[in-house]
């Protein structure tokens, strides 16, 4: 099977210019500009007018994943479709170890949760929940099934949270093996206390969720996080930054020469802790909006901005964690600590970030380098993934820059029951998703069969 992109405008990380790309046999065959290479094609697609991206990689996401008493409610297959359709050819999901368990079981629990179901490409994080003797064997039997990342937690403690001495245990195994340590940095014992003394006074609101996690436990657990793998001499990747005290201690660390990196995800740029308050009529609404780190006052978006140009922040990906008001954010109406965390946005990703090159906030290569190619640089699936080099595979999104598209639960794939920018029209939207050369997504009607997707195996961090 040959296809042809005729005509359309190539936007790579460095580069834009006018080519036509030609697949074969699921990988990129052939860039050509004035000579064609003469090949006959069996599908031609004119994208006149139109850009041709990499396909996007979401190296963040929770699909079918138990956590505050109930389970997201996207899984392998509404998760993914809903990733095709926003131009999204590959994520990076989180397998958590049970407590007392081990990698293994988690791996194979998270393998069987995607088999037969995916739409797109997937790979995995581990979440390590202990550091026992046997855990740090295992992380390194992962890496050589290719799952280079590990997901330590300094938040929710009793559940996830990991001590510093685990931590920093891990991270010197990680260290030895070639992995990537990837944390969740907030100081999650002041937080529990800042919540027990809240419910206590009685404050239930959502509005809650926010002013108890505070920008300052994110900054010191961002410099403890730092810190640690500065002592461990290993490189550390600090995941859903939502905060400017945060991005300092990032800033600080790589101006130092570390090998420190940051991602964060569009609920941090685009929405604000005022969401949280809900309307007046039903304080609750803000349950929507309750994911950790908790969206921030609206000032810190210019900082994240700025984070985003100046390469401070490397990444955007989505912390897709999706739970309906219905059945599941309604568990915590009479009490915040009780929302279960996390907002869907896994399919809005790429119409929010090519948004925000209309707005003038960063450039077209900047928007396909943080949505695309530096995750799939940084967790170890470049060249294959994330670029239009001949020999890629050919993850490829058409991108239609002038049509407008409303981002609200109607035009939306994803399972949950509201839409986190009901109302907002953006100008941008995909036309045609490749994934391995097939077209998995034409204008808006899905082509791909669930049990598509691969497992991607990724290589030891090498940047
Ligand atoms: O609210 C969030 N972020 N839920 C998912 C868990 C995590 O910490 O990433
Ligand atoms: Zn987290
Ligand atoms: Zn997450």
């Amino acid at each position: 099977m040959r296809t042809l992109i005729q005509n359309g405008t190539l936007v790579t990380a460095t580069d834009i210019f006018q080519a036509d790309l030609w697949i074969e046999d699921g990988k990129i065959a052939a860039v050509t500009g004035a000579s064609a290479p003469g090949w006959q094609a069996d599908l031609t697609i004119n994208a006149a007018g139109r850009y041709v991206l990499p396909g996007g990689v979401d190296a963040h996401t929770h699909l079918d994943m138990p956590f505050g008493g109930t389970v997201s409610i996207d899984d392998f297959e509404s998760g993914t479709i809903a990733a095709a359709h926003g131009g999204t050819t590959t994520i990076i999901d989180f397998a958590i170890q049970k407590k007392g368990g081990t990698l293994r079981e988690a791996l194979d629990t998270w393998h069987a949760k995607a088999e037969g179901k995916a739409v797109v490409d997937y790979g995995f994080h581990m979440i390590a929940t202990d550091a026992t003797e046997s855990v740090l064997r295992e992380m390194g039997d992962l890496v050589r099934e290719g799952v280079t990342s590990f997901k330590l937690f300094m938040a929710y403690p009793g559940v996830l949270y990991l001590d510093d001495q685990a931590i920093f245990r891990c991270m010197l195994r990680a260290g030895e093996i070639g992995a990537l340590t990837c944390m969740h940095a907030e100081a999650g014992l002041p937080i529990e206390v800042l919540v027990e003394r809240a419910l206590a006074q009685g404050h239930t609101a959502p509005i809650y969720h926010a002013l108890t996690r505070p920008e300052a436990a994110e900054a010191t657990g961002t410099e403890r996080a730092i810190a640690l793998a500065e002592m461990a001499r290993v490189p550390v990747y600090i995941v859903h930054l939502s905060a400017a005290r945060a991005l300092e201690r990032v800033r600080e660390a790589r101006d130092r020469g570390l090998p420190v990196y940051a991602e964060t995800c569009p609920q941090y740029l685009f929405l604000s802790e005022d969401a949280l308050r809900g309307t007046p009529e039903d304080p609750f609404e803000g349950a929507k909006y309750v994911c950790t780190p908790p969206l921030r006052p609206a000032y810190h978006h210019e900082h994240l901005w700025r984070g985003l140009r100046n390469y401070d922040l490397q990444v955007v990906s989505t912390d897709h964690c999706p739970f309906c008001m219905k059945g599941q954010k309604e568990l915590g109406r009479n009490n915040f600590a009780k929302i279960p965390n996390g907002m869907p946005g896994i399919e809005t990703r790429l119409h929010l970030l090519h948004e925000a090159v209309n707005e003038g906030r960063i450039s077209l290569n900047r928007f396909v380098e943080i949505s695309s190619t530096a995750p799939a640089k940084i967790f170890g699936l470049y060249p294959r993934k994330g670029s239009l080099h001949i020999g890629a595979d050919a993850d490829v999104v058409i991108w239609d820059p002038n049509c407008s598209f409303e981002l609200s639960h109607k035009n939306l794939h994803m399972r949950v029951d509201y839409a986190a920018y009901e109302g907002k029209v953006v100008r941008g939207a995909p036309t045609h998703v490749f994934s391995r050369g097939e077209l998995i997504v034409e204008y808006g009607q899905l082509r791909g069969r669930p049990g598509r997707g691969q497992f991607q195996r990724r290589s030891t961090f090498s940047l």
